[in-house]
């Protein structure tokens, strides 16, 4: 046997706040059900962030546990925030430990793949007819721009309070973000909508410029720009016209809650943040559903963790080199769904009447491994 042929993994988990530690675990079932079938190993060492690293540390993530995140193959998190830490003017909040990690971690990429499951299609507030094929994937520039720009606080100026962000992007930054794009585009349906606001932004216009320039190194692409607010508009009026959309922070921040709802929940979609340094068994990153802690929902065995077990297969896809397990998740997700095991998110208003069965978060990562291991 080569050496590679159980290799283990270093994993950073971080149970966060609110459902996260419930997502987490019912993912947990899902993992070992796919170690188990594809012979290798996770090592998992837990970490706090967000609100209970507020809690217990007085910040909302400590930097020897940036170290421990910096020294793994991939970082894995259920959610963070709540409404204990939510108050804007709180010196530290979670959202704050998200930034640093993103930073830190250089997590430059952000990639959340939105699309519909067929057995979802109803759960879908859009007409059946419009969801119909739709398979998008939004890649969202995650270090650089308004997020990161110079900024002030709110001061004293000539006409009174004045504060002010600005957003900024160097050529490098944009040249990483869309070759990425670029080739993701070109393992999926060769389609590139590159999104900005050019007919009024300066670093828009820089955008296009690079995007452009970086076009003819990938002629089987075919390549649209697009501005943000007309965007806005086609992911709802014709989703199923895109394929990878490439963008800078703040509008992707935007676009990917838009586009998350083509889905019919938000419990749905996972996302993946990629970074730069490479291990000898992928490009790092740091992987999470899209959703936030859902304060109502903790504690009650009841949030839906498709969106973290999703997660947990984009991070053996990118991080670990695991694809074949990577795709047995999804196909056991998709078979879960199919055979209408699903979370009470998901029942309707008849769901119990169609069939369908509601079950809790650890039941259904339960189902789900145990698809894993019938396959
Ligand atoms: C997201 C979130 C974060 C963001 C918040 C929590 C800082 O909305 O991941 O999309 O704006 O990036
Ligand atoms: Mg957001």
């Amino acid at each position: 046997m080569s050496p590679d042929a159980s290799p283990t993994y270093k994993v950073v988990k971080i149970p966060g706040d609110g459902i996260g530690p419930e997502i987490v675990e019912a993912t947990l079932t899902v993992l070992a059900a796919v170690q188990q079938r594809f012979g290798f190993d996770i090592e998992w060492t837990e970490v706090k962030a967000g609100g209970v690293a507020i809690d217990a540390y007085g910040e909302a993530v400590r930097d020897e546990d940036l170290e421990v995140m910096l020294a793994s193959d991939a970082v894995f998190l259920g959610a963070v925030g709540g409404p204990k830490w939510d108050d804007p003017a709180a010196k530290v909040r979670p959202e704050q430990g998200l930034l640093k990690m993103r930073k830190v971690l250089g997590l430059y990429a952000n990639l959340r793949p939105v699309s519909v499951e067929p057995s979802l299609k109803e759960s879908s507030p859009l007409r059946a007819d419009l969801i119909e094929g739709v398979d998008l994937m939004i890649v969202r520039e995650l270090t650089g721009g308004i997020y990161f720009g110079k900024r002030e606080e709110t001061f004293e100026g000539p006409d009174g309070r004045e504060a002010y962000d600005t957003m900024s992007y160097t050529e490098p930054e944009i040249r990483r973000i869309v070759e990425l794009a670029f080739g993701l585009a070109q393992q999926r349906r060769r389609k590139l909508t590159s999104v900005d606001k050019a007919n009024v932004l300066a670093n828009s216009r820089l955008w296009h410029a690079v995007v452009d320039e970086i076009a003819p190194s990938y002629p089987d692409v075919e390549l649209e720009h697009r501005l943000v607010d007309s965007t806005a508009m086609s992911l709802i009026t014709k989703p199923a016209s895109f394929d990878v959309i490439v963008t800078g922070n703040m509008f992707g921040d935007i676009l990917s809650d838009e586009a998350s709802v083509l889905a019919g929940s938000l419990g749905m979609l996972p996302s993946a943040s990629l970074g730069e340094r490479q291990t000898e068994h992928g490009t790092t990153g740091m992987y999470e559903p899209i959703h936030g802690s859902s304060p109502a929902k903790t504690g009650l065995d009841i949030a839906n963790p498709t969106a973290t077990i999703l997660s947990a297969a984009m991070m053996l896809r990118w991080s670990l080199g695991q694809a074949a397990a990577a795709d047995a998740i999804e196909t056991a997700v998709r078979t879960t769904l199919d055979s209408g095991t699903r979370t009470k998110d998901l029942m309707g208003a008849d769901g119990e009447a169609k069939g369908w069965v509601a079950v809790g978060t650890a039941a259904f990562g339960e189902a789900v491994a145990s698809a894993v291991t019938s396959a």
